[in-house]
């Protein structure tokens, strides 16, 4: 029928987050709520972002941010969209941002039971040069009654309830887990709805692509740089790695996850904990990528067993193929 072309029973991720809810035992739809708003907040980043050239979005808000970064106007827009939507869903208490120093309290008549950290905008250095850009975030149920505090936030990843992340690339894709798989969205804008277009991705066990800032080299602990010398010149005659590396951590785990490889932001001297933060970029893409069956580590560590001090401390990240990873981590133990 020429009804084909159009799928009259098409799963949205609202549908899905309903289904997924309606199983999840004492279900208040709040987390269907928060997850609603989250949807509203991307889809309205990914507008601004297609437009960004058009409506002078583009360029810097004129601060740096507690981490140093020199903040983007996108940024900021980005931020404040999240914040509010969040806050308009009575699904949150209290919530974490790369763009605000301290946390985020949900005025009190407007809070939930969940804690939300998350990166508005993730690779905003690519923005004036139109790579791809993205959005991160991870959810948990807080821990203590009253006033929210930063020890609501300050929770290990393995306690994460739903986490995700948008992709502004060729496409938009919502990548997203409660914790029983992995699925991929892609934005209709036609309709402006999620719709489900790949289901339980799973990582392959070995790749073929080994993806890091290499202009770090001379900072680099030799572990990495003798990784990445059998990466290039293999000893048992196996074929060479490939390079990729787009500088914005969402484009470059999603190509990981879509192909197989490995993705680091190591540890180097002039940053002893490397660059990347464990609350809103660490932890939420761990949990995705052990959703799809890969690894995640610091190299000494699991990501998801740390136990989280400061709100906006970085981590070592290393994450991808099992086999890849597990390979670099003999490096790591040669130099122990
Ligand atoms: P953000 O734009 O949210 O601050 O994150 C940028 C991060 C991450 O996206 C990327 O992997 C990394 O910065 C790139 O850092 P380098 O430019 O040092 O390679
Ligand atoms: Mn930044
Ligand atoms: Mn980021
Ligand atoms: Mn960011």
């Amino acid at each position: 029928s020429d009804q084909s072309a159009f799928d009259t029973d098409v799963w949205t991720l609202t549908r899905f987050i309903i289904e997924t809810g309606r199983q999840a035992k004492g279900a208040t739809g709040e987390l269907t709520q928060l997850i609603n708003a989250i949807l509203t907040a991307v889809k309205a980043i990914s507008c601004a972002v297609r437009k960004a050239g058009l409506a002078h979005l583009q360029g810097l808000a004129g601060s740096v941010n507690v981490t140093g970064d020199d903040v983007k106007k996108l940024d900021v827009l980005s931020n404040v969209l999240m914040i509010n939507m969040l806050q308009a869903s009575y699904g949150s208490c209290c919530m974490v941002s790369e763009e605000n120093k301290e946390l985020i309290v949900t005025p009190k008549d407007k809070r939930g039971k969940y804690v939300v950290c998350f990166d508005p905008l993730d690779g905003s250095s690519n923005i004036d040069c139109l790579a791809s850009i993205g959005t991160i975030f991870a959810i948990y149920k807080r821990v203590t009654d009253g006033e929210p505090t930063d020890k609501d936030a300050l929770q290990a990843g393995n306690n994460i309830v739903c986490a995700g992340y948008t992709l502004y690339g060729s496409a938009t894709l919502m990548a997203i887990s409660t914790g029983a798989g992995l699925n991929f969205f892609t934005l209709d804008p036609a309709i402006g709805e999620f719709i489900l277009t790949e289901r339980n991705v799973k990582i392959k066990q070995k790749g073929k692509t080994y993806s890091l800032n290499e202009g770090y080299a001379k900072y680099f602990h030799p572990s990495i740089n003798e990784y990445l010398k059998h990466k290039k010149y293999p000893e048992d005659g196996s074929s060479p790695y490939g390079a990729r590396y787009v500088g914005s951590m969402v484009s470059d785990i999603h190509r990981t996850i879509a192909y197989g490889g490995i993705f680091m932001y190591p540890a180097n001297e002039k940053s002893p904990k490397g660059k990347l933060r464990l609350l809103y970029e660490c932890n939420p893409i761990a949990f995705l990528i052990e959703q799809a069956g890969g690894l995640a580590s610091t190299g000494f560590q699991r990501v998801l067993d740390i136990q989280p001090e400061e709100l906006h401390q970085r981590v070592p990240f290393v994450v991808g193929s099992p086999d890849d990873v597990n390979e670099f981590l003999t490096f790591v133990k040669k130099h122990q």
